[in-house]
């Protein structure tokens, strides 16, 4: 499909200038980039939809979203979780507006028919009277979104029937799922019910922040280094390494410095370390043990950080979370966040509550550094809607720079991981990464 002044031509453009560390501006905020983003990135690929845990017994359910199309996950009555569009097949009526729940059947509150756990329209208001015995209830059932599969208790769903494997997509992201989220013997769970807020920004704003952009934090959050509640250096996100994988995604593994006096294991419990050794293998355990923060992207907009972050004064010692998010398109300049605090199943319960703690007063809707994130990228979106911007020609110089590295930073072959690592944080390079894959994206297809 054709949008606007979009063709392939203005998006082979886009793609040399990507490839050589540039990007227009109008990227952020173009409507006919936004309607492709929809249709050639968020129906084709895999999204995130829930951790597991979430909908643990049959009859749980919570309801999200794969950019603008809404969804109920279920765990049905044999225990298998099941992802329905969240609307009735009758008129269309969103079906269940909870954002979670347990429950046997789900009613429609319009005409009232009445879906079970496995989809299936069991109940019709005055049925037979109105419909006759030949309507055949199986043809209304709910519909299934196509493709459901997990990693690591991690659910995506899919609108895309012939989407890759999704271990396929994760591809070396595995690796580094399972050092944040395989560690234990239990696994990870939701802690408190995941929050929703809304930011003006575009989801690639906040998306290339998380995925490739530590150097951020000696501004932006420089406040919090200076109340004592960051690691003390504020350059400490520089210091580890930068690694780009296939398929767009990225994370950084900032590493524990002895200089700022940081534990083993992110300052996890001491009784928990066995259980480490016991799942990771040896090359995950050694990275584990000297990381003191990872932040990344899952191409297109499933984020995650794991810090570290003080709840008192400055002598207060730092404590670890596990954060992820999904930034959902809802205009070119709008996004959902839905965003998870997740803490290992095995965890003391007094490390569980602290985790939580310092996660709300950091990168909760009202934390600290989540408070500096969305109003410096509302003013991004911001400043990327006005004349000068949005202009595709050549009138002004309308390229923002993602130059950082470019040529200039070699990877470092002695990373133990998967994926092209760079021994520094400070690095435009998964940024790149991630904006190649997304013009890609868009090119396919492109007319
Ligand atoms: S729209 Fe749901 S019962 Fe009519
Ligand atoms: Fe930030």
């Amino acid at each position: 499909m054709k949008y606007g002044k979009l063709d392939r031509s203005l998006l082979e453009n886009v793609r040399a200038k990507v490839q050589r560390g540039l990007l227009p501006q109008w990227a952020f905020t173009d409507p006919d980039v936004f309607q492709a983003e929809l249709e050639r990135i968020f129906a084709k690929t895999w999204n995130f939809l829930g951790h597991e845990s979430e909908v643990a017994r049959p009859g749980d359910y919570v309801t999200r979203w794969i950019a603008r199309d809404p969804v109920l996950l279920v765990r049905d009555a044999e225990g298998k979780v099941q992802a329905y569009l969240n609307s009735c097949t009758h008129r269309g009526t969103k079906l269940c507006t909870a954002d979670f729940g347990n429950k046997k059947a789900f009613t429609c509150p319009y005409h009232g028919w009445t879906f079970n756990l496995a989809g299936e329209l069991t109940g019709i208001v005055a049925g037979n009277k109105v419909y006759g015995k030949e309507m055949d209830r199986s043809q209304w059932s709910l519909r299934k979104i196509p493709r459901v599969e997990s990693y690591q208790g991690m659910i995506f769903g899919s609108l895309n029937e012939h989407v890759e494997p999704l271990e396929t997509f994760l591809g070396d992201m595995k690796w580094y799922f399972d050092l944040m989220l395989g560690r234990s013997d239990h696994g990870m769970e939701v802690r408190g019910i995941p929050q929703r807020w809304i930011i003006h920004t575009n989801w690639k704003i906040s998306a290339d922040n998380f995925g490739g952009d530590p150097y951020h934090t000696a501004m932006t959050h420089r406040s919090t280094v200076e109340l004592g509640i960051s690691p003390k250096d504020p350059m400490y996100a520089s210091y580890g390494y930068q690694i780009v994988l296939d398929n767009g995604h990225g994370i950084n593994i900032v590493t524990r410095r002895k200089d700022m006096n940081v534990p083993p294991f992110q300052g996890l419990p001491q009784a928990m370390w066995p259980m480490f050794e016991r799942n990771l293998d040896p090359v995950q355990l050694d990275v584990f043990r000297n990381t003191m923060i990872t932040v990344g992207n899952c191409f297109p907009n499933l984020s995650f950080v794991s810090p570290m972050h003080g709840t008192g004064g400055p002598d207060e010692p730092l404590t670890s979370f596990v954060n992820f998010r999904v930034w959902r398109p809802l205009t070119p300049t709008s996004i959902e966040v839905t965003s998870w605090l997740m803490v290992d199943k095995d965890a003391p319960e007094a490390f569980k509550e602290a985790s939580y703690l310092s996660y709300v007063g950091s990168f909760g809707p009202a934390g600290t550094l989540e408070q500096d994130d969305a109003e410096i990228w509302t003013r991004v979106a911001e400043a990327s809607q006005g004349w000068m911007t949005q202009d595709k020609d050549v009138h002004y110089n309308n390229v923002l720079n993602y130059l950082m590295g470019l040529d200039r930073v070699e990877p470092d072959p002695s990373w133990p991981g998967p994926g092209v690592a760079y021994p520094t944080c400070y690095l435009d390079a998964i940024s790149r990464a991630f904006y190649e894959r997304w013009i890609e994206c868009l090119l396919d297809d492109a007319i």
